[in-house]
């Protein structure tokens, strides 16, 4: 694990309380966590933004499947794009709409750009791209201090 640094932070008192609020609901069990974990995804999302930046990531796609050929013109792309598709997962969400998450891996800038084809077909009715980095910037966790009770290192 890399080595801890511990740092002040002057905060608003109010801002501090909307955050612990926050923190809470999403179950996180100390600031410290939480923190870290804001830190790397906007590392990752800065990083992203670089067209080069080597990515992985998913498109999440929604559509229905009596839309004109559809299906196939996704299945068509995706083979056109075939060296940045690792897999893809199709469920049937009701009668007439689909859910397809495709996992991507490569370049940012190659990654959105096959987002942007899938997403603007016609048909699909939503669409989302999410990327993120097998290598975070660090994964470094703060070592679990027995006997701590609740949050709030
Ligand atoms: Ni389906």
């Amino acid at each position: 694990m890399a080595d801890l640094s511990r740092i002040g932070v002057a905060i608003d008192a109010e801002l501090l309380a909307q955050f612990d609020r926050l923190i809470g609901e999403r179950g996180y069990g100390s600031r410290s966590e939480a923190f870290r974990d804001m830190v790397r995804d906007a590392l990752i999302n800065q990083a992203a933004a670089a067209d080069e930046t080597p990515v992985v990531g998913t498109i999440t796609l929604v559509y229905d499947h009596h839309q004109r050929m559809l299906s196939d013109r996704l299945t068509s792309a995706q083979h056109e794009f075939h060296h940045a598709m690792l897999s893809t997962l199709h469920v049937h969400l009701d009668h007439d709409n689909c859910l397809e998450v495709v996992v991507v891996k490569g370049p940012a800038g190659e990654v959105r750009h096959v987002a942007d084809h899938l997403i603007a077909m016609k048909g699909v009715t939503h669409g989302r791209l999410t990327l993120t980095s097998a290598r975070p910037a660090s994964s470094g966790r703060a070592p679990r201090r027995p006997g701590r009770r609740g949050a709030r290192p």
